[in-house]
């Protein structure tokens, strides 16, 4: 598979296709949709996408966090495309972009069933797990 991961730019017609996989991946399976107040409150995020060819395959966004830390947000990857690498690679841009912005520490909510995933990509949980859109998450961090 040809995979790269770059910067999109919110508004963007990528960024369109950011949103609709992680409508599908994320928020159709609960039931729910993202509203426009919280797409336009993405605007200041940075937006990572992974390609196959032309394709729109993964996505997350970095959110300020504090002086030290973003958060990592909205985490997708395309089902027939799992398993495949695509999140690794994505998290390996994330980290670049966040030392690019002179932070050193990423934090995000894990849902409790992919935490062996962050786990292997060097991501350590802290406190409890706690209940977000109807699913068990857990805070887990990585500092760079
Ligand atoms: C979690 C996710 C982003 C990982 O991306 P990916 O491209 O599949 O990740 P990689 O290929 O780099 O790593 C795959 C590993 O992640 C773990 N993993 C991925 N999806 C998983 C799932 N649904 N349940 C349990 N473990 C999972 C497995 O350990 C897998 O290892 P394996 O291939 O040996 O089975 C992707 O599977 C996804 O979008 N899942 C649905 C949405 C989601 O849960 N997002 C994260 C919210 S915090």
């Amino acid at each position: 598979m040809s995979l790269t991961v770059r910067r999109i730019p919110h508004g963007s017609a990528d960024y369109a296709a950011a949103v609709n996989l992680r409508r599908a991946v994320l928020r159709t399976p609960l039931g729910l949709d993202f509203t426009s107040a919280q797409l336009a409150g993405e605007a200041g995020d940075i937006h990572l996408a992974a390609f196959e060819n032309e394709d729109l395959i993964g996505t997350l966004l970095l959110t300020a966090h504090d002086d030290t830390t973003l958060r990592l947000r909205q985490m997708a990857v395309d089902p027939d495309s799992q398993g495949k690498g695509v999140g690794a690679a994505l998290l390996a841009a994330a980290e670049t972009e966040t030392r690019a912005v002179g932070k050193t520490r990423i934090s995000l909510a894990a849902r409790v069933s992919v935490q062996p995933f962050y786990a292997r990509n060097g991501y350590v949980a802290v406190g409890d797990v706690f209940e977000e859109v109807m699913i068990a998450h857990i805070v887990m961090q990585k500092t760079l």
